[in-house]
Order: C-alpha cells, then sequence, then structure tokens
C-alpha cells in the first residue's frame, strides 16, 4: 500500500492546492482519506482555504492565456502524452482507486482505462472541432461558425469515479484550449493529487504552463465555484440535490453549468428476453461498484411471464458474490464509500419493508472493519415511494409488470432520467423503447445494461439528472464559445431579410 502511494509521490502528508505549482502549506484544514475496506485512514490531504482556491484559480486564468493561443492540434499532443503517462501508471493508478473508493481492481484499472480512452478520443478531436459554414442569403458575402476556447473550467467531481469523470471533463476541456480548476470529492483527495501531479509533469516536460489546478475541499468550495466569475463553465458530477444548487448559482451570474447527476435507472425484461444475457447485465449494474455508479441499475421491471424465473435466478447469482477485500481478485463487491452509506441502505431497506416491500436476499452488514454489507434484492411495487429514490448502494427493486406499455410508464415516473435498458428479441419492441415515446433517459441500451457506458458516447441524462452531456460525440461545444462569422467581401452593403434602410 505504502508502495503504490510512493510510486504515485504520494507523501503520508501531501498537499491539496496545486496553483501553478504545489503549494506548501495549505490553510484549508486536513482531510483523512479512509480507506473503506478498513476504516483505517490510507493517507491525509491538507485542503484549499479561500485565499488558496483564488491561487488556484488565478494559476488556471493566467495559464489559460498562454494556452489559448497553442493550435489545436498541439494542444493534442500534450493530451497524447497524458495517455502515455496514464498507460505508463495504470496499475498503481488503478490500484491507488480501488484502495481509496473500496472498488475492485478490475474496476479500479477499468477506470484508469477509461482516462486512457477518453484521452485517445480527445487527441482525434483536437484535428476535429469543426465548425459549419453556411450559405449567405446577401451577395458576395460568407457565413461561418468558428469554435475558442472558453476559459478556466471548473470541475467537481464524486468519489464513485475519482479520475475518469476528471478526465472526461479535463482533457476534453484540454484540447479545446482550456484550462481546469478541480474540486474532487472530499472522500478521494489522494487519487485527486496523483493525477494532478501525473498531468501537471507532463505539462512541464512539453514545456506547456501547468494546466491543471486542484483544490481539495468540502461543499463551501463548490459553492465558491458555482459563484465564481472566473470560470465561464462549471461541470459538476454528484447529487441531484448538489447539482441543483451549483445550477442555480452558476445560472444567476449567467455562467454555464453542466451537470450529470444522479440516475435511477431501470432494466426491463421482456418475456421474450434472453435470460442468460439479462442475469449476468443486471448482476453487473446492481452489484458492480457495490451498487455506487450513477448509472447502477437500481430496478428491474419484469414481464410476469419470466419473473418468477428471473427473480430466482437473480437470487442465485447473488448468493454467489463474494464480499470482500477489493483488492482480491476473486472479489466481486468491495465496500460502501463510508459508513452513512451503510446507514442510508439500511435507512432505505427499513422503508422498504415499510412500504410492503419483500428483501429476497442480502440487505444485511457483514461483520468486519470497513464498510460491508451483502446485496439485496427486494420485491417491491411500483407505488412504493422508495422506488422512486435514488439510494447509492446495491439495492434492486424487482417489479413485476405486464407489458411493455406498462413498463416503460413505470420505468419513466421518476424524477431521473439517466440509463435504461430492455431485454427482448423483439425488434418491435426494441423501437417502441427506442422511440420518442419510449424510454426518456439520456442513454437507451437494448440487450445490455445500464452502466458501464463507453466514452465515445455523449454521457448524461434528463430531468434531475441535470441535462448535461460529458464525454464523447459532440459534448465537446460545452467546453468552447461559439463565434458566428460574417464577411462582407462585395462593395455594397445588403441588409438582411432584404431590409431597406435609407435608400
Ligand atoms: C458515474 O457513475 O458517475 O457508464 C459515471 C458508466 C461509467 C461512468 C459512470 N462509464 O457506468
Amino acid at each position: 500500500m505504502k508502495d503504490t502511494l510512493a510510486a504515485l509521490g504520494l507523501a503520508d502528508v501531501s498537499s491539496g492546492v496545486f496553483a501553478g505549482e504545489w503549494l506548501d502549506a495549505p490553510g484549508g484544514g486536513e482531510i483523512v482519506s479512509v480507506q473503506p475496506s478498513t476504516g483505517l485512514p490510507l493517507g491525509r490531504v491538507l485542503a484549499a482555504s479561500d485565499a488558496d482556491y483564488d491561487a488556484a484559480v488565478d494559476a488556471a486564468v493566467r495559464a489559460f492565456e498562454r494556452w489559448r493561443v497553442v493550435p489545436a492540434p498541439r494542444r493534442g499532443e500534450l493530451v497524447r502524452a497524458i495517455a502515455d503517462a496514464l498507460r505508463r501508471d495504470k496499475a498503481a493508478l488503478g490500484k491507488l482507486v480501488s484502495l481509496e473508493t473500496g472498488k475492485i481492481l478490475a474496476e479500479g484499472e477499468g477506470e484508469v482505462q477509461e482516462m486512457i480512452d477518453v484521452a485517445d478520443f480527445a487527441v482525434g478531436l483536437s484535428r476535429q472541432l469543426y465548425g459549419n459554414a453556411m450559405h449567405s442569403e446577401r451577395p458576395d458575402h460568407r457565413m461561418f461558425e468558428q469554435w475558442h476556447p472558453l476559459g478556466p473550467v471548473g470541475v467537481i467531481s464524486a468519489f464513485n469515479f475519482p479520475v475518469a469523470v476528471w478526465a472526461w471533463n479535463a482533457l476534453i476541456a484540454a484540447v479545446c484550449g482550456d484550462t481546469v480548476v478541480w474540486k474532487p470529492s472530499e472522500e478521494t483527495p489522494l487519487t485527486a493529487v496523483a493525477v494532478t501531479r501525473l498531468a501537471n509533469d507532463v505539462c512541464r516536460r512539453a514545456g506547456h504552463p501547468p494546466l491543471f489546478s486542484l483544490a481539495v475541499g468540502g461543499a463551501d468550495l463548490g459553492a465558491r465555484m458555482a459563484n465564481d466569475a472566473r470560470l465561464p463553465l462549471v461541470s459538476a458530477t454528484g447529487s441531484c440535490r448538489m447539482g441543483r444548487a451549483v445550477g442555480e448559482a452558476v445560472a444567476r451570474r449567467m455562467g454555464r453549468s453542466l451537470l450529470e447527476l444522479g440516475g435511477n435507472n431501470a432494466v426491463i425484461v421482456l418475456d421474450d428476453a434472453d435470460l442468460d444475457l439479462a442475469v449476468r447485465a443486471v448482476l453487473f449494474g446492481a452489484v458492480g461498484t457495490a451498487g455506487q455508479r450513477c448509472t447502477s441499475t437500481r430496478r428491474l421491471l419484469v414481464q410476469r411471464g419470466v419473473a418468477a424465473e428471473l427473480t430466482a435466478r437473480l437470487v442465485a447469482a447473488y448468493g454467489k458474490v463474494v464480499v470482500g477485500d477489493p483488492l482480491s481478485r476473486e472479489t466481486l463487491m468491495g465496500p460502501l464509500i463510508h459508513a452513512r452509506a451503510v446507514e442510508g441502505m439500511m435507512a432505505a431497506l427499513d422503508a422498504a419493508r415499510r412500504q410492503g416491500g419483500e428483501v429476497l436476499t442480502g440487505g444485511t452488514r457483514v461483520d468486519r472493519p470497513g464498510f460491508f454489507v451483502t446485496p439485496a434484492i427486494v420485491r417491491a411495487q411500483a407505488a412504493m415511494p422508495i422506488v422512486k429514490e435514488e439510494t447509492f448502494a446495491p439495492i434492486l427493486y424487482v417489479i413485476q409488470v405486464e407489458s411493455l406499455a406498462e413498463a416503460i410508464a413505470v420505468q419513466n415516473d421518476v424524477r431521473q432520467g439517466l440509463s435504461s435498458a430492455v431485454f427482448t428479441r423483439d425488434l418491435r419492441a426494441a423501437e417502441a423503447f427506442l422511440a420518442a415515446t419510449g424510454s426518456d433517459c439520456g442513454i437507451a441500451n437494448v440487450n445490455l445494461g445500464t452502466s458501464g457506458a463507453e466514452i465515445g458516447g455523449a454521457f448524461g441524462g434528463e430531468k434531475d439528472t441535470g441535462g448535461g452531456r460529458e464525454s464523447g460525440s459532440d459534448a465537446w461545444k460545452a467546453y468552447m464559445r461559439r463565434q458566428t462569422v460574417t464577411i462582407n467581401h462585395g462593395a455594397d452593403l445588403p441588409l438582411a431579410q432584404g431590409v431597406r434602410f435609407g435608400d
């Protein structure tokens, strides 16, 4: 453990503020990073005071002045070098993610792979920041749009994807010509320090200014970022409550926010589904990452004809899930992030029981140090209020439905709108699910689960999920400012819409 930390440049007490350089003694107090699988300290990080935060933003503003004039393909070369460094450190960083979040090693390494993937995507993007050219209605006029760098981007990230979500934002922002100010989750400051060190070391070696400021801190720091007019864009990942506060504050100052908030994702399984696929997908979606993904499967809407069989197969599969040390290769589920998460899971299960749900398996605390639970399956009804809430824990509510139409109605009848899936062999059913009257989520899958999206698509969802889109497709546009240009290369001044004015 000490070796992993040392290999990534972490000391017993690390600075949590990078403001063009590492601050020696940030004044915001000490944050202890607790290892969820033991409940013991993993390391300590000094958080940012208000003045330290200001220094971090100032550094990002200064770096932006220089970075925005670097041609985009050259900016891509820097991101390629960051991808190389991530490949070099993948094992150590993946292990640190696993130690600090409690996710299993395969998922810790998968998260670093997600950073590498998005870096590669961003490199390609650096030559494809295309604007449209339009035909002007006026003679001898040319119209087009161009995309300019936006400025320093604020990134607020959550504990569950402590580094991949930074990469989605920071590496795309970097090729767009922006710099970054990052406030990671207080639960995962060590991974943030390690990644900030890696990325800025690459900047230094390449002769560029350090683009990636870091300010470790709590909710008050997030509120400062939301209100900080020096950050034209604030990208926030986390709870709906946090996102609403950030979105409102950013809107008040006419800034731009990019929100990727909670989900309450359902898998619909129809009578004709391939149940082998469905069992595996639901298991990964509901138990993977201990149910702590925003894309985790929380509700299983199963058609009556296969409800009994699918439920029995899932209960059997849950019985084989090894809960334990996330570093052991046999383990499928590590601990929850902290004791409060365990309490939250137990409270949700109590509410489910009171509301008429029946716990079919799991849902207990595991008697060992750390924050371990067993994953739970609850037989539930759509009308139970608890099934409309996102509890960040491995609870799967199984709800029987009669038809696809009922399943879609139940699926959409929640405030969140992130990810969704249907299992069917029927083309018509699949297309109905994907139609305008089907799933209302930002992500809709056929014959695969709700979680584990690739980086190439735009990631995010509707309603209380916040509406933002990050990572692939044209999500880069949020990180740039669009300028519509019209050039008159004639000797006349015709007005648009044929307006005549004084002639
Ligand atoms: C999150 O939980 O905040 O699609 C992000 C997935 C991952 C990202 C999840 N690629 O599950």
